[in-house]
């Protein structure tokens, strides 16, 4: 643990947590769906790390209303010091003393949101699947959690956590549980509903929603919550998979710790596929696509228990750590579940992601290398596939050189070590070094390996082989259309019979690399013959029009503005719009104007970005 003398190692937040940690907090907010604000009060347990040497705790928070401020039961005096973008505005509490090294205080703030909290969604029953209640939903992670109540917003610091939450309709949060006799609703209809998480986490883990909500079994550990119109097509898509995903990751780290394994699915407006909070997977409906082909984003949540949830990137600029051990593991799941040739497959649709994400940035983009500087930025903004898809290669590699048994020995040692604590790549390059040191051979190839060239070199590490034996049919087909109108190929229903959702995804991400893209009618061909435009699986369907706007298929418009006003996940919106832009720039104007209170606060403000030019980092 860092001491005064060290900065903290995270510059993403403006806490003293180099001088106080939080390690518990009691959070008690009413949910008030008419305000669209939360209104309670939070008390952290700050336990001090230095003997005495600091009489200030400084918290972040980022447009919040503080009420007073209350330190051991004493009224105290606060201030909030200028704002410091992207990180906010900094909370500092005077104390008239400092504080016994590892004694504790209790820090009691009356807080509000505000209409400018980024981490808050709030939808008119309008905006829901049934239309007939509000709903809520929180998304903290990177550092928006400062924006529902002070905290020291790093993924440094861990606490454990009481959720006392009043709301109307049903709650749901990162915490299990705790039912008590005082369950009734009250006159007004609310009803409390208490969680506690025992496991210490990092404040961009806390996690809320409410609405209306239904329950349903999906394993003997798990449950999907969803509107309960829609909860017998979630339980369906979600119960063959997911028990079989945590027995097998288990076998490959070791028994899941948090209890109950569950999914909340939201609505279409959740701006990511999936987020990790623990107790509730968070996941976007368009993993419902009736052929549960987009289990994937399951696997991959659930692995974060373990990377990211227990074992968490110290800071930002270490977020190679929570999500490439995340991809990685998420295909080791799914290579035990359906073989190793799917792993390989998943692993190549991850190299596409990356090549596309160095040539958005660049190739010698700071955001392109494994650890980033963070520094004065926002980690929103470095937010793409690298970090994902280079860190699962640096792994992936590693695991090829040492040789798979013996990195499977490795595993469950690195997750044991920083289980409940924050880590960064020296300390894993440590550990790695020093498990291997009584074995001679894994020593010589670690001592010879670029560590710091994996780290910090920007751009594309060294491409692996994969096996490519559930690509090659893809790419003969993809080959055939290439061919075409010159060539005497005739697209048949049945060139894509035995091909998978997935597979077709790589089908069309071919054809979009085209040098010379399809001609319209050559697109709509495609649509009717292939079936296209009507699938169900919104992979499909997204790639498919972005394949038909490409071409200027003039019957691609509607039906992607119809998506647009369906769907708020980021991966499927913005590049809609940056093509919807370039084949009808007004209709895509249009597009944005009709829909853009539907989109997420996040989503919205990138979409502006993407159609109005407002340069970002
Ligand atoms: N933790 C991420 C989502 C996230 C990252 C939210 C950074 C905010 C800031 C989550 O685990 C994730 O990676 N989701 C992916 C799923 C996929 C890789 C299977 C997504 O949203 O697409
Ligand atoms: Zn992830």
């Amino acid at each position: 643990m860092a001491t005064t003398m060290n900065p903290p190692r995270d510059p993403n937040t403006l806490s003293n947590y180099n001088n106080w940690v939080s390690t518990h907090i009691t959070a008690n907010f009413n949910i008030l769906f008419d305000q669209k604000k939360l209104v309670g009060n939070v008390v952290h347990k700050l336990k001090s790390i230095t003997d005495g040497e600091s009489t200030d705790i400084i918290l972040d928070t980022n447009h919040v209303d503080i009420g007073d401020v209350k330190v051991n039961g004493e009224t105290s005096h606060w201030e909030l010091l200028p704002p410091l973008e992207p990180y906010g505005t900094a909370l500092k509490i005077k104390l008239a003393q400092g504080v016994k090294l590892n004694q504790t205080i209790d820090v009691d703030i009356s807080v509000k949101t505000t209409e400018k909290c980024t981490a808050l969604q709030w939808l008119t029953p309008a905006q829901t699947s049934n239309k007939k209640h509000p709903y809520m939903f929180s998304q903290c992670q990177a550092i928006h959690a400062r924006s529902i109540f002070p905290c020291q917003d790093t993924p440094d610091v861990k606490s454990t956590l009481d959720f006392n939450i009043t709301s109307p309709l049903p709650v749901i949060a990162s915490g299990l549980p705790v039912r008590n006799a005082s369950d009734d609703p009250q006159p007004s209809g609310e009803r409390l509903y208490q969680f506690h998480q025992k496991v210490p986490i990092p404040s961009y883990l806390f996690a809320l929603a409410s609405g209306d909500i239904a329950e349903a079994a999906i394993g003997p550990r798990s449950v999907v919550a969803t509107s309960p119109d829609k909860l017998r097509e979630c339980q369906w898509e979600l119960e063959a998979d997911t028990e079989n995903f945590i027995n097998a990751i288990e076998k490959i780290v070791y028994p899941y710790v948090w209890g109950e394994y569950n999914v909340l699915i939201l609505p279409p407006s959740f701006p990511y596929g999936g987020m990790e909070n623990p107790i509730f997977t968070f996941a976007t409906p368009s993993i419902i696509s009736k052929d549960r082909e987009n289990v994937d984003v399951i696997a991959h949540e659930l692995a974060h228990s373990w990377s990211g949830n227990l074992v968490t990137n110290a800071s930002w600029e270490h977020f190679w750590l929570n999500e490439g051990w995340t991809t990685y593991l998420e295909r080791r799941i799914l290579a035990s579940v359906h073989g190793e040739a799917y792993r390989h497959f998943s692993a190549i649709i991850g190299w596409k992601a990356l090549a596309d994400s160095v040539d958005h940035f660049g190739h010698d983009h700071e955001f392109t290398k494994l650890v980033t500087d963070l520094k004065g930025k926002d980690p929103d903004d470095a937010f793409s596939s690298i970090p994902y898809e280079k860190g699962f290669n640096f792994l992936f590699h590693l695991e090829t050189l040492l040789g798979k048994q013996k990195f499977d020995q490795f595993i469950p040692h690195y997750f044991t070590t920083f289980k409940g604590k924050s880590v960064d790549s020296y300390e894993f390059k440590a550990t790695t070094l020093n498990f291997f040191r009584p074995d001679p051979e894994a020593s010589k190839l670690l001592s010879e390996l670029d560590w710091d060239k994996w780290f910090y070199a920007p751009g594309l590490p060294p491409k692996p082989k994969f096996d490519t034996s559930l690509v090659d049919v893809v790419y003969e087909l993809s080959g055939k259309w290439k061919t075409l109108p010159e060539s005497s190929f005739k697209p048949q229903p049945s060139d894509i019979e035995n091909l998978t959702g997935n597979q077709i995804v790589v089908f069309l991400e071919q054809i979009l690399q085209l040098e010379r893209p399809l001609s319209p009618e050559l697109s709509k061909t495609m649509g009717q013959v292939y079936g296209l435009a009507r699938s169900e699986n919104i992979e499909v369907a997204n790639l498919y029009f972005q394949v038909g706007l490409k071409a200027g298929d003039q019957s691609v418009l509607e039906p992607t503005t119809e998506l647009l006003g369906k769907i708020g996940r980021m991966k499927f919106v913005r590049p809609l719009y940056r093509n919807l832009q370039k084949a009808n720039r007004a209709l895509a104007l249009e597009t944005f104007e009709r829909y853009k209170d539907f989109y997420h606060p996040i989503c919205r403000a990138m979409v502006e970005k993407d159609l109005f030019g407002k340069k970002d980092a």
